[in-house]
């Protein structure tokens, strides 16, 4: 037997049950991350909460296994643990360390894997997104409506493949950090283009191609009066939609060459100073200014390039005013227009303030029923189901659309698609946003639909078109 110590690494790393903990916490770290990174790079995975795992807690693991080790050495050449000094009966040192590293992994790639896949698939569904993280309970609860009730989160908010994937792991994983610290900002606000969100051409256009030629779409909105009647009456728009080369909505922003870019003062990007049009195929290259604003007062700013979502900003999301859902509900008779004054009364108890969700859920259908009961008590009591049910769908529609835990109210998320509720188009096509020589973006009434109605009871158009107001 030569005089040097018979140490290999594998023995010394079993010597005391601290350098144990540290190598079986560095196996455990090291075969999970062997199954999260090919999964997480093949792009398969793009929820960005899994980035929190992948890179923050189970390298965190590795590193607190790594840094265990050392000190258990110590703390073993202290104690003169008999390993330390080299002079041990090999075989049973061999046995006690090839049992602990084979038990160990067998163990982490039978289970950890399992769970780590688990976990991935997990955190990619509408549940983990929605549900997990409880500050995102609006959105998720505004997803839930169609069309895109079925489109995954992630189809929409993270960019698939390798380009999108640091952005949005570190993203979601600050996020994330924001959620369990209790430090996320109320209402939580989502800026596409930066927070390593997606690009419409990565998400939205998966589905919906940009070159899709739409042509007009007729859109019929209906509303009703605040007096004793619910007076109903039809609004009825032809939208010039177009697409492409046709021109029209989508054509006039979207077609191919044409690039719209405009700068925003605030994070809802509802003030926009400046607007750069480049038209690449006519040669056109346009700046608007809004009134007041100049190339050095909007310097720095920060720029986006006009994509879907910015016109379509609540497409999955589309939290409603107190005016416009309780329209919805009347005309769909969950709640009965023959009620008096329904409209008027349903809005006022909708824009009251309660101190939360549960205190909105005791009084909105008590304080709708009592209205009845004092100033219509016969009404009440020959319609008393038909009361009951519209004060149930009163209060569907502040929980659909109000949430005073999270800070989000009527009015927090502003449609961008319209001018009436919010500036939406009017950002821009104001009739105060002009180019040096003073060229505006159209105001003009006919430019993006032809109103065929306003308010109107049984419009002449709805007639001719065969769409009467009871016909769906
Ligand atoms: C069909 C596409 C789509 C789907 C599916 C979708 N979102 Fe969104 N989401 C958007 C758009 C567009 C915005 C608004 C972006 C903006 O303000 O410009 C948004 C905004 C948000 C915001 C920021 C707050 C807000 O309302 O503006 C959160 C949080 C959010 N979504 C979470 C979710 C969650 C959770 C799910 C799944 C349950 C989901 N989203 C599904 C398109 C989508
Ligand atoms: C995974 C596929 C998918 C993605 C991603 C997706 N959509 Fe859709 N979208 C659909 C389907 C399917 C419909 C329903 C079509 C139908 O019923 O005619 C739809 C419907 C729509 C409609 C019609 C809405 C209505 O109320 O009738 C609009 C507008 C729309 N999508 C815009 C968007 C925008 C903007 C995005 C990106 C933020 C997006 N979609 C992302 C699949 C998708
Ligand atoms: C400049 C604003 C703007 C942009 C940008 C824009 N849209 Fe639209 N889009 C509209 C308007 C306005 C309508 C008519 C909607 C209405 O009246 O409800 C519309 C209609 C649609 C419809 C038909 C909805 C229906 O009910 O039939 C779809 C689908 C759609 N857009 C998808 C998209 C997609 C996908 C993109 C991005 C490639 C996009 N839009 C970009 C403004 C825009
Ligand atoms: C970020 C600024 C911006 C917003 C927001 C915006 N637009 Fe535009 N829009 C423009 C610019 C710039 C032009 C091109 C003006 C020009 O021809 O020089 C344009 C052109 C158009 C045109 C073609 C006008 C024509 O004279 O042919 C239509 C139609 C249109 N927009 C509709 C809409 C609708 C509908 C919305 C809202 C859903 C909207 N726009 C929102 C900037 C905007
Ligand atoms: C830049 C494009 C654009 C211009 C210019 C424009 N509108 Fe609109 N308008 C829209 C869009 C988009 C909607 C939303 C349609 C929808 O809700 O589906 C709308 C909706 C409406 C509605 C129905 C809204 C409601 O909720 O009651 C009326 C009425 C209306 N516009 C009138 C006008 C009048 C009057 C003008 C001229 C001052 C005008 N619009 C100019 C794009 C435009």
């Amino acid at each position: 037997m030569s005089d040097k110590p018979y140490r290999p690494i594998l023995i010394l790393l079993t010597a005391n049950w601290l350098t144990m903990t540290g190598s079986a916490l560095v196996v455990f770290a090291g075969v999970v991350l062997l199954f999260l990174i090919p999964v997480h790079m093949s792009g398969h995975v793009t929820n960005p909460y899994s980035g929190l795992l992948a890179f923050l807690i189970i390298p965190a693991l590795l590193l607190l296994g790594l840094l265990i080790i050392p000190v258990g050495l110590i703390v073993a050449r202290r104690s003169g643990v008999a390993v330390m000094a080299g002079v041990v009966d090999r075989k049973a040192a061999w046995r006690k360390a090839v049992l602990f590293f084979g038990v160990m992994t067998a163990i982490n790639v039978l289970v950890g894997g399992q769970l780590s896949y688990r976990a991935v698939e997990h955190m990619d569904t509408q549940q983990f997104c929605g549900q997990t993280c409880h500050a995102m309970t609006p959105q998720f609860v505004s997803h839930a409506r169609p069309p895109h009730l079925r489109v995954a989160c992630v189809s929409c908010h993270v960019s698939p493949g390798a380009a999108g994937y640091l952005k949005a792991k570190t993203a979601g994983t600050r996020r994330l950090m924001g959620a369990i610290f209790d430090k996320f900002e109320r209402p939580i606000d989502y800026i596409p283009g930066q927070e390593g969100s997606a690009s419409s051409a990565e998400t939205c256009e998966v589905c919906h191609a940009r070159e899709t030629i739409l042509g007009p779409r007729f859109r019929v909105l209906t509303k009703f009066a605040d007096d004793e009647t619910n007076t109903r009456t039809e609004t009825a728009l032809m939208m010039r939609v177009g697409g492409g080369a046709t021109g029209g909505i989508h054509g006039a922003h979207l077609a191919p060459g044409i690039t719209v870019r405009y700068s925003a003062t605030d994070n809802k990007r509802q003030t926009l100073p400046r607007v750069e049009y480049t038209n690449a195929k006519a040669g056109i290259s346009r700046t608007f200014l809004a009134a007041g604003s100049t190339d050095a007062s909007t310097k720095g700013l920060p720029t986006f390039v006009m994509q879907c979502a910015d016109c379509h900003n609540r497409v999955a999301h589309s939290f409603e005013l107190p005016d416009r859902a309780v329209d919805r509900v009347l005309a769909s008779g969950e709640i009965a227009p023959s009620l008096p004054f329904a409209k008027k009364i349903a809005v006022e108890i909708l824009q009251a303030k309660y101190a939360d969700a549960d205190d909105a859920g005791r009084k909105i259908p008590v304080v709708f029923e009592a209205f009845y009961r004092q100033k219509y008590p016969q009404v009440l009591a020959a319609r008393q189901p038909e009361i009951t049910r519209a004060g149930a769908a009163l209060l569907a529609i502040y929980r659909q659309n109000v949430f005073p835990e999270l800070k989000v109210r009527w009015g927090t998320y502003p449609t961008n698609l319209g001018h009436m509720t919010s500036p939406g188009c009017f950002r821009c096509h104001d009739g105060d946003h002009a180019t040096p020589d003073g060229k505006t973006a159209s105001q003009d009434c006919e430019t993006c639909h032809r109103t065929l109605a306003v308010d109107e009871k049984d419009p002449a158009v709805l007639k001719d078109l065969g769409i009467g107001t009871a016909m769906k």
